[in-house]
């Protein structure tokens, strides 16, 4: 068996809202190992979006923990938290939230720069990042000057350039036309295929969900396995 990436227990987060407590995930146990592709579908307002967010740290749970590589993830300090989303972890969303003014490579670049790398080698990894999501001929223009697609390319290339353990995708195709989310579908695929990119992909987009080896649904803050 693959090494576990992984697991949550017993998972739980609520907001409070005019004095009233919203339990938007209940109990939410499940584990993930390496290379494999997950998906998580389920109506909207199922908790999805909060639950990838406390996976990639970027949200507190009010209960229950999650383990990377069997680590509790919100046991570690603050700055390790901040190095686990800038270097473990590549997010990508429905809306890319590239910068505007910034050139697609810029872009690409910037998690690396931040994560202290040499500008030289931030630049070399982007430009290799931007090869293998297949957009070499546009790593001069910005998000402005680029289809749909590419901008959604730009952003996992993004997410991409620490070369992440776990790559998280919240309805990255929810923007796209049908014909651009299939393409966006086989990069992925073929990125867990080449590198061995363990990843979770929440969506609306039934085709996509299905490609998934592993998938789950979200009903109303739990989370069910489904049949393969
Ligand atoms: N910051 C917040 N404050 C209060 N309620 C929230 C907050 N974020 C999300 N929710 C609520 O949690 C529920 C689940 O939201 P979300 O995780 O975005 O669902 P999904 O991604 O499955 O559509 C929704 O009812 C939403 O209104
Ligand atoms: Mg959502």
């Amino acid at each position: 068996m693959s090494e576990e990436i992984l697991r949550t227990e017993k998972l739980s987060k609520s907001f409070w809202l005019g004095g009233r407590e919203i339990q938007v995930l209940k109990d939410v146990t499940f584990n993930i190992h390496s290379g494999e592709m997950v998906s998580i579908v389920g109506a909207s307002g199922a908790g999805k979006s909060t639950l990838l967010h406390i996976l990639g740290a970027l949200d507190q749970p009010t209960g229950g923990a999650v383990f990377f590589k069997g680590a509790s993830l919100f046991e570690k300090k603050e700055k390790e938290l901040a190095s686990f989303r800038n270097q473990k972890v590549g997010f990508v969303f429905q809306f890319h939230h590239l910068l505007s003014e910034f050139t697609a490579y810029e872009n690409v670049m910037m998690p690396a720069l931040i994560a202290g790398l040499y500008k030289k080698e931030a630049e070399e990894r982007a430009f290799q990042k931007l090869k293998e999501v297949g957009l070499s001929q546009r790593s001069g223009h910005r998000p402005g000057e680029l289809s749909g697609g590419e901008q959604q390319r730009v952003a996992i290339a993004r997410a991409l350039v620490l070369n992440p353990t776990l790559l998280l995708a919240d309805e990255l195709t929810g923007n796209l036309d049908a014909k651009t989310g299939e393409q966006i579908q086989e990069l992925l695929i073929e990125l867990n295929q080449r590198y061995h990119m363990t990843m979770i992909v929440v969506t609306h987009n039934k085709t996509l969900a299905e490609r998934m080896p592993k998938r789950f649904q979200m009903v109303d803050g739990l989370i069910f396995p489904l049949q393969t």
